[in-house]
């Protein structure tokens, strides 16, 4: 069996400087998503009122829009502890064992990308959720017994980026259910505000303004954009990160004004120009354009659709009249204009 801080991650979690300043740590500090974040804050207030453990929250949405920042927060309103581990690195039944029995009352397990957890170790969770009650099986073949363990109350914070890939015994037992939304330019720009307040630079609100506009509504990738626009001012000597060298830096990073990246760019003008604009199919773009299937789905798609450049149809993706506008390709020709 691997050692249990491997399962737990805790060693992982020596992540880069940067980040773990400008991670908020508070609820108040968690920019935007405010139905999720007042209806989180009445949930923890309503379990410390009733000195019990918070009901289990699953919290789903695209990469990068603060899943795993939340489930932090949570553990940190709640003041316990959080133990954390990935879907995909409990490989085994005595893997999760192990981790349950680390669990002290109230405390808070994040398991990440939960919807890649195997079937059979997502079968001990449902007694762990429901009756804080581990089966576990001991022994050996024709010499085995079932045994019960009684775990302390514990809250199970889970994310996903793809919901639809809970299976549904699990999804039913989270009480708590949260969609993650993109953010608006608004909530994006005091984010990247915070960032640079914490990092001890000025930044000017319209490059601010800048850097949201073009950050595909995501705050890792504002947070991201924001690091590499404040290597391009001290270059510059700027006093200030100003609105003339966040548009210089972006460009040189190829983030055009929507924020779409060359991922995005290439998918669209594949679309557009090798299949005249769809209906195609998700696996033939992806191949397309050499990229994970899982890729196109969960980070490049969702995006797309949002920002209406694609429509999903029954028969496939379709490339929408802002696409063709956005990538100057005009509509009419595209038939005849099947080179490249
Ligand atoms: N609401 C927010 N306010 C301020 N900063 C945020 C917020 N949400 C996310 N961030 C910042 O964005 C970065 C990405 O957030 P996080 O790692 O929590 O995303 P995630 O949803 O867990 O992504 P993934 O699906 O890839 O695991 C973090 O560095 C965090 O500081
Ligand atoms: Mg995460």
């Amino acid at each position: 069996m691997r050692e249990k801080d491997d399962i737990l991650d805790k060693n992982k979690t020596i992540q880069d400087e940067f980040e773990n300043n400008i991670r908020p740590s508070k609820l108040d500090d968690y920019v935007g998503q405010t139905d999720v974040k007042e209806n989180i804050r009445v949930f923890i207030e309503a379990a410390k009122m009733r000195n019990e453990s918070l009901d289990h929250v699953l919290l789903y949405g695209p990469p990068g829009l603060g899943k795993t920042t939340l489930a932090h927060i949570i553990a940190n309103e709640l003041g316990v502890n959080i133990k954390t581990a990935s879907g995909p690195s409990i490989e085994k039944s005595g893997d999760l064992a192990a981790i349950l029995s680390t669990l002290e009352p109230g405390d808070v397990l994040f398991i990440d990308e939960i919807h890649r957890m195997p079937r059979f170790v997502e079968e001990i969770l449902y007694p762990a959720m429901e009756d804080f009650q581990l089966d576990i099986i001991i022994g050996t073949e024709g010499n085995s017994k079932s045994i019960k363990i009684n775990l302390p109350p514990f809250t199970l914070v889970g994310a996903t980026t793809r919901s639809g890939d809970l299976s549904s015994p699990l999804r039913d037992r989270f009480g708590i259910i949260c969609k993650l939304n993109y953010y608006t330019d608004d909530e994006l720009a005091s984010i990247v505000k915070r960032t640079s307040k914490i990092m001890g630079v000025e930044i000017t609100s319209d490059a601010a303004a800048e850097l949201a506009k073009r950050s595909r509504k995501t705050p890792r990738i504002a947070n991201r954009l924001y690091k590499r626009v404040r290597d391009f001012a001290l270059v510059a000597n700027d006093e200030k990160i100003n609105l003339d060298t966040t548009k210089k830096a972006l460009d040189r990073l190829k983030v055009d004004n929507y924020g779409l990246d060359e991922i995005d760019i290439e998918y669209l003008r594949s679309l557009i120009k090798k299949f005249n604009g769809g209906p195609v199919g998700l696996e033939t773009i992806a191949t397309s354009i050499g990229e994970e299937v899982t890729t196109i789905e969960d980070v490049v798609e969702p995006f797309l659709l949002q920002e209406g450049f694609i429509k999903r149809t029954r028969s496939g993706r379709i490339a929408t009249e802002k696409s063709y506008a956005h990538l100057g390709i005009n509509h009419s020709y595209t038939l005849f204009d099947m080179e490249e």
